[in-house]
């Protein structure tokens, strides 16, 4: 990939009119992803572009109203270090540099930068010297407060006409403006959420110093990204694997919108999918969106092959494996497939800007479609590579898709194969299916679904005796899990009132046959994993 846009893999720059969006120039930070995020937040249109990309013509056809240049790994001590391009300056928009960004300002404009034996990383305090445009309202001289710092070379002399706004212990030019040119630089990191006041003070940059108005929506990254996905695919036709989660469902109507029926949706039913789920695709997308939709029953097929596995990694690639067969066989069908649709979002994509190379990408594989592209021979569409989560739930929100399908707890890839551990059979299956959906059911009673981030149950190998009515017997323990995220990578349980807890147990024995006994799962990630295999 040459560049990163707002808009997808294809390179191409959305339009918008001069001076109303700003330009973000990436000098390889973790979190550069973060300032568009917050930039959309406040409702201005922002795109991301690598620092060797960024040059006069790069800012004549893209005409920002302000720049910011990111955070980024290098030192600028080093000879080889990336430099922000002379123009930039030349334009007279205002700039707001971050940390490197700052650093490469000050070098650029006649400053000193230098190696600190004071280094900052996490949490830091800094105290306000002055006021600037910056902090109207949000700041006030004379007060701390806390920001996320993370540098090791630190701004020792200031170019002519800056003036220091806010220090800190490691960071004596912690915040520096010049008002007359309206040229900030920020040492410590203001997207990112461990500085609390960090949005308002992007919002004071894009809004007061640039003057930029706050009129860009999801309505509008909508009909941006559908005029994108039009000029990617041309006329082609575009395959598109629905998996029942939020992301390809927001995928598939975007692009049903976009190229209408040029687009062909598949949906493999593995056997492993929660109860209803199957259904609830199928007529959703046919009957409503009327979407052209292959829909494969493969249940013996993926059972068969899963016949007497119980390594939990081996059924995962053996899930993966049969999906990608699948799939493939029924794309051959349609005739002149050229793209494949994914859902991968930000999270999915590391990118990194490689000083000596130029830009590059690493790209995690997609855990259902992962090798599909090579083997199809497939370019890829991938309309929300740069959106989070909560952002392609709007989106969906946005596209008229119902609240059950865009407010849906993730569901993984190789389902309900990775909740029954040991051997998954038909009967199992079925009897995690009903459990599951009487434990949802009464999640959703409560009026807890939108509080947690997943729930689901898992029928463990493990038989206990019980006593049901006169009877002995000898079934099998049902675990129940909830917990809260924000993205998955950590996660706390659930923590449920007993009688909901109690409620749950004897409604699931009560009613599903082959379970006897239901504990709760209480550990947290780290040092479990929110699935169990
Ligand atoms: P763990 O269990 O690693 O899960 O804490 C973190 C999140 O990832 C989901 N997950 C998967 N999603 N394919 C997927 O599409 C997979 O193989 C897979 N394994 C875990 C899990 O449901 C949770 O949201």
């Amino acid at each position: 990939m040459e560049q990163t846009t707002s808009k997808g893999s294809s390179g191409a720059s959305t339009p918008h009119a001069p001076g109303t969006s700003v330009l973000i120039v990436d000098f390889g930070s973790q979190v550069t992803q973060l300032i568009a995020r917050r930039l959309r937040e406040i409702g201005v249109y922002c795109e991301i572009h690598p620092f060797n990309k960024v040059d006069a013509g790069l800012l004549e056809s893209f005409a920002p109203g302000a720049v910011i240049l990111s955070g980024g790994p290098a030192s600028l001590s080093s000879a080889t270090s990336p430099r922000p391009d002379h123009a930039i300056f030349a334009r007279g928009v205002p700039i707001l540099g971050i940390c490197y960004g700052e650093q490469a300002i000050c070098a650029e404009l006649g400053g000193a930068v230098s190696t600190s034996d004071h280094r900052e990383f996490g949490r830091a305090e800094v105290e306000v010297t002055a006021t600037c445009d910056l902090f109207t309202d949000v700041w006030e001289a004379g007060a701390r407060y806390p920001v996320w710092m993370s540098h090791g070379d630190r701004v020792d002399a200031l170019p002519e006409g800056f003036k220091v706004v806010a220090q800190s212990d490691g960071a004596p030019f912690a915040a520096i403006a010049d008002e007359e040119r309206r040229i900030y630089g920020v040492q410590f990191h203001p997207e990112v959420a461990h500085t609390p006041d960090g949005a308002n003070l992007l919002r004071n940059f894009v809004l007061r110093v640039a003057g930029l108005k706050a009129d860009w929506t999801m309505a509008a990254f909508r009909d941006e990204a559908v005029k994108a996905i039009r000029a990617q695919v041309g006329d082609a036709r575009v395959v598109c694997g629905l998996s029942g989660g939020v992301d390809s469902s927001v995928v598939a109507v975007l692009l049903h919108e976009a190229i209408g029926e040029q687009l062909t949706c598949v949906f493999v039913d593995t056997g492993l999918m929660r109860a209803g789920e199957g259904e609830e695709v199928v007529s959703l997308f046919r009957e409503t969106y009327n979407i052209p939709l292959i829909h494969v029953e493969a249940e013996d097929l993926f059972l068969g092959k899963l016949k007497g596995v119980t390594d939990p990694e081996q059924k995962r690639k053996i899930i993966g494996a049969t999906f990608i067969d699948v799939f493939d066989e029924e794309a051959h069908k349609i005739e002149n497939v050229e793209f494949l649709a994914q859902g991968t979002l930000y999270p999915d994509v590391i990118e990194s800007v490689s000083f000596d190379g130029g830009p590059s990408v690493t790209i995690k594989s997609h855990h259902n479609v992962g090798g599909l592209p090579e083997r199809m021979k497939l370019k890829l569409v991938e309309p929300l590579r740069e959106l989070f989560k909560d952002e392609v739930r709007a989106l969906g929100r946005e596209l008229g898709l119902p609240e059950r399908f865009v407010g849906r707890h993730p569901f993984p890839g190789p389902g309900l194969a990775i909740r029954i551990p040991g051997e998954v059979t038909k009967e199992s299956a079925d009897i995690l299916r009903k459990a599951d959906a009487i434990y949802l059911d009464e999640i959703r009673k409560a009026g807890l679904y939108d509080e947690i981030w997943q729930a689901f149950a898992v029928l463990l190998p493990v038989r206990t005796v019980g006593v049901m009515g006169d009877e002995r017997t000898y079934d099998h323990v049902l675990a129940l899990r909830a917990v809260t995220s924000t993205d998955g990578m950590t996660a706390d349980y659930y923590p449920f009132p007993h009688d909901f807890l109690g409620r749950c147990a004897t409604r699931i024995i009560n009613q599903v046959r082959g379970v006897n006994r239901v504990v709760y799962d209480v550990t947290s990630k780290p040092p479990g994993t929110i699935e169990w295999e």
